[in-house]
């Protein structure tokens, strides 16, 4: 069952001259089949109705990030197969990454009220509305912006359960991030640290400043040195990009060490280079060392944890720069560019009022 929100529902946010369009239609970016940027439209949509374990966000920003990509380009197509559309996206609303006001509730959701400032995963978050399911949702923490909140969520959870969950990290133990100027990389830098690791990054030449603020003890430029030299040797290497081999992975590992296979961008269109991230917890069967891939879960209580870091400011957001909503293709060319430091926020005005 679903509940449909409008101007006339008393859960309804009136306040600020932020009301909902009477018509319950929104400007969005939509995206109707696969393809290359031109796919994305900015148009008007009809608003998202609620479920009953849901809440409607008015997005003040929303975060770009690689899944989006892959969502509109439709691969690896190994995302065609496990659901999200064999032609086209189920979701015609692109983006996923959510901060904003909490504009109604679901009538079985008891953690958010109307008005609340929030921060999650959606079914949408490219448009002035976007409908959240409760467990995907946190109070965003206060101090934060609305862009900053918004490049968390997707990129800072994958990068606490790399550390936490898959990595199972310990203060004192040495971390290599590969790939840790992009958008999962920059914030397992800072937790790591936040973790008491000792951290090296990985990142290419024109990024190595930012990957030095974000506090790595110490960086390596991929397009000159080799992080499986054999000197070196770390307890935890989280693999972001650039898709080593298995064998250059373990060649970094100390003998009893961990690697989590998190991405990389250049597997192939079918699989992503799936086939690698399979391989791994076999390998690990007959070797000392672990080798895990990591499917991140999308959990509000990961952005509650995450709120204490962001509260206390040991893990700032790195905002590259922001976009307003009806240049969401702008955006996603610059993310294809290679060149985005940190993440991309969208902003969404008021054009409600
Ligand atoms: N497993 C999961 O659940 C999960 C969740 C989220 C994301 N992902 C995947 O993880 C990957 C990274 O996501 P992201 O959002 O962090 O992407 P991103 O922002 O584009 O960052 C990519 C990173 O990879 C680095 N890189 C590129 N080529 C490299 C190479 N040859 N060697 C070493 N590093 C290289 C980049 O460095 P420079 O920019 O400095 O060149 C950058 O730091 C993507 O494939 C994404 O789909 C997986």
């Amino acid at each position: 069952m679903t509940n449909h929100t409008s101007a006339a529902d008393p859960r309804t946010d009136h306040t600020g001259g932020t009301a909902p369009a009477v018509d319950g239609t929104m400007r969005a970016v939509v995206q109707e089949a696969y393809g290359t940027v031109d796919v994305l439209r900015h148009r008007p949509t009809a608003r998202p109705e609620i479920g009953n374990d849901e809440v409607l966000v008015r997005v003040r920003a929303a975060g770009l990030d690689r899944g989006t990509w892959h969502m509109m380009a439709g691969r690896p197509y190994l995302l065609r197969v496990i659901g999200f559309g064999f032609r086209r996206p189920k979701n015609p609303v692109a983006g996923i990454d959510v901060a904003g006001t909490v504009a109604a509730v679901g009538s079985a959701v008891t953690k958010f009220a109307v008005g609340d400032e929030v921060y999650g995963m959606s079914r949408g978050s490219f448009a002035e509305y976007a409908a959240v399911l409760e467990r995907k949702l946190a109070h965003k923490p206060a101090g934060l912006s609305f862009e900053q909140a918004a490049v968390v969520p997707i990129s800072a959870g994958t990068a606490l359960q790399a550390l936490c969950d898959a990595g199972r990290l310990q203060a004192g133990q040495k971390v290599l991030v590969i790939g840790a100027s992009g958008g999962v990389g920059s914030y397992a830098v800072q937790l790591a640290k936040a973790l008491g690791a000792e951290v090296t990054g990985v990142a290419g030449t024109a990024k190595l400043d930012l990957v030095r603020s974000l506090g790595a003890d110490h960086v390596l430029d991929y397009t000159r040195d080799d992080f499986a030299d054999g000197q070196h040797h770390y307890d935890l290497i989280l693999d972001i990009g650039g898709n080593p081999s298995l064998r250059r992975l373990r060649r970094a590992l100390t003998p009893t060490g961990t690697a989590v296979l998190v991405g990389g961008e250049e597997g192939g269109r079918w699989t992503g280079g799936f086939g690698r991230s399979l391989r791994a917890p076999l390998v690990s069967l007959f070797v000392r060392q672990r080798l895990t891939m990591l499917a991140s879960k999308e959990r509000g209580s990961d952005l509650e944890r995450l709120a204490e870091y962001l509260a206390a400011g040991t893990v700032v957001p790195a905002v590259d720069r922001t976009y307003p909503l009806d240049q969401v293709p702008d955006a996603m060319r610059h993310l294809e560019t290679g060149q985005v430091r940190g993440k991309i926020a969208i902003t969404i005005d008021d054009a409600r009022s």
